[in-house]
C-alpha cells in the first residue's frame, strides 16, 4: 500500500479510472462496479484494505467498497448514495470522488455461468443449479454435521452420473478409514474408485518426509496439478482447512489462504473446502462471539451445515447456502435427511 499522496493518486488513476474508462469504451459501465466485488479489484481490496468485506449482496458490496477506500485514504469521505436491493443497486458516486459517475449494477448479470450439479436431491434447486465451475466453496459445520459424507456423496454422484473426476484430499483420516466410513454409510466405494481419487495424510507424509520448508503446500499443489494434467479434475474436496493449516504451518493466515484460494481457482476445478464452523455453538449453550473469518470473505460460496434442536430431545440436520457468487440461490435453512447413502434436502416443516 503506497503511503505517498502521489502514490495514491497513481493507484487511483491506474485501477479505478483505467477500469472505468475501459468499461465505458465497451459501452458497459455497470460492469465496473460489479467487477469490484466479483473479480477485478477483489484481490487489490482484500490485500490492501483489511476492512473490505466482500458480499454477495450488491448494495452491501458497494457500501463496503466505498467505506474501505475511504479508510484506505483514497477518498476524503463517503458521499456516494446507494439505492436498490441485493440484486440491483444504483450508485450515485458523490462529488467528493474525482471521477463522478452514476451507474446501476445488477448482481445477477453473470447468470448463466456454467454449473456443476451436486446430484443431491433438492440441493441443486436450492443452489440455483449447482456450484459455479471454478469456484471455491466452503462447507462449514461443527463436527458430526456430515461435511465429509455430503461432499463425498457429491463426488460419488458426479462420478457415477457424468463420469466426472473427483479428488478427495483427506487430511484428517487415512484413505482406508474414510473408505470404510463411506462404505458403512451405504456408498458403493468400489464403483467409483477409478474416478474418485483419495489423497490422504499418510501418503502425503510419506512423500514429503522431512524435506525443505513449505513442503506440504508444494507437494499438494504439485500432486493436484499432475492429477489434473493426467486424468483431469472436475471437483476437489479439501478435508479440512483446519488440518491443512496445521500441517502446512500457515504463518500469515490471510495471505496464505488468499494465495491458496486463488491457486485453486486457477486450477480450474470446483473446490469444496471443509471448515469447522465457529458460529453455531449456541445450541450447546455456548455463545462465544466469533470474529468473521478470512475464509468466509475469500471463498466464492458458503454452505452451512448444522444440527438444530426441534424439541428437548430431537435434533434435525439442517443446511443452507449462505453465499454463492454469481447464483440466484435460496437463503433459508432446509432439512438435510440422510438414509443409507442417500441425501435429501427438503423444506423445513417444524420451526
Ligand atoms: N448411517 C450412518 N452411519 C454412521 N454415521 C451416521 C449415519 N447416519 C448419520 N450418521 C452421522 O454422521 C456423522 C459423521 O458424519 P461426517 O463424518 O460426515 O461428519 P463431519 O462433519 O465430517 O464430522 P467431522 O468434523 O468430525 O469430520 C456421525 O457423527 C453420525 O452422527
Ligand atoms: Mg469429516
Amino acid at each position: 500500500m503506497p503511503t505517498t499522496k502521489e502514490g495514491l493518486q497513481r493507484l487511483l488513476d491506474f485501477f479505478v479510472y483505467g477500469m472505468l474508462r475501459a468499461a465505458e469504451s465497451l459501452g458497459n459501465a455497470p460492469v465496473f462496479l460489479r467487477s469490484i466485488e466479483e473479480e477485478g479489484l477483489r484481490k487489490f481490496l482484500l490485500i490492501n484494505f483489511p476492512n473490505f468485506k466482500a458480499s454477495a449482496n450488491a448494495k452491501e458490496a458497494c457500501e463496503a467498497y466505498t467505506k474501505s477506500i475511504d479508510v484506505g485514504g483514497l477518498f476524503a469521505t463517503t458521499d456516494t448514495i446507494f439505492t436498490g436491493d441485493e440484486n440491483t443497486v444504483h450508485a450515485e458516486i458523490g462529488d467528493l470522488c474525482p471521477y463522478r459517475r452514476v451507474c446501476t449494477m445488477r448482481h445477477d448479470e453473470r447468470m448463466g455461468t456454467k454449473k456443476i450439479p451436486t446430484f443431491i436431491e433438492g440441493l441443486d434447486d436450492v443452489l440455483g443449479g449447482g456450484f459455479p465451475v471454478g469456484h471455491v466453496v466452503l462447507v462449514s459445520g461443527l463436527p458430526g454435521t456430515m461435511k465429509s459424507t455430503l461432499t463425498y456423496a457429491i463426488l460419488h454422484a458426479n462420478a457415477r452420473q457424468r463420469d466426472a473426476k473427483g479428488l478427495y484430499v483427506s487430511l484428517e483420516q487415512t484413505r482406508p478409514s474414510l473408505e470404510a466410513q463411506m462404505a458403512a454409510m451405504g456408498f458403493d466405494v468400489e464403483a467409483v474408485r477409478s474416478d474418485v481419487h483419495i489423497l490422504d495424510v499418510g501418503t502425503i507424509q510419506k512423500e514429503v518426509g522431512k524435506s525443505a520448508s513449505k513442503p506440504w503446500m508444494d507437494f499438494l499443489r504439485r500432486t493436484m496439478t499432475t492429477k489434473k494434467d493426467i486424468d483431469g479434475v472436475d471437483l476437489v474436496v479439501i478435508d479440512s482447512l483446519e488440518a491443512l493449516e496445521v500441517l502446512a504451518k500457515f504463518e500469515d493466515r490471510r495471505t496464505e489462504l488468499f494465495r491458496l484460494f486463488e491457486w485453486l481457482r486457477d486450477l480450474g476445478a470446483t473446490t469444496l473446502v471443509l471448515a469447522e464452523a465457529a458460529s453455531e455453538a449456541s445450541y450447546l449453550g455456548l455463545e462465544v462471539p466469533q470474529p468473521r473469518r478470512d475464509e468466509a470473505f475469500l471463498a466464492d460460496g458458503i454452505i452451512e451445515l448444522k444440527m438444530h434442536p426441534i424439541s428437548d430431545v430431537e435434533i434435525q440436520r439442517r443446511i443452507r447456502v449462505q453465499k454463492m457468487r454469481g447464483s440466484h440461490h435460496k437463503t433459508g435453512f432446509s432439512a438435510l435427511v440422510f438414509d443409507e447413502g442417500h441425501f435429501q434436502v427438503v423444506p423445513v416443516i417444524s420451526p
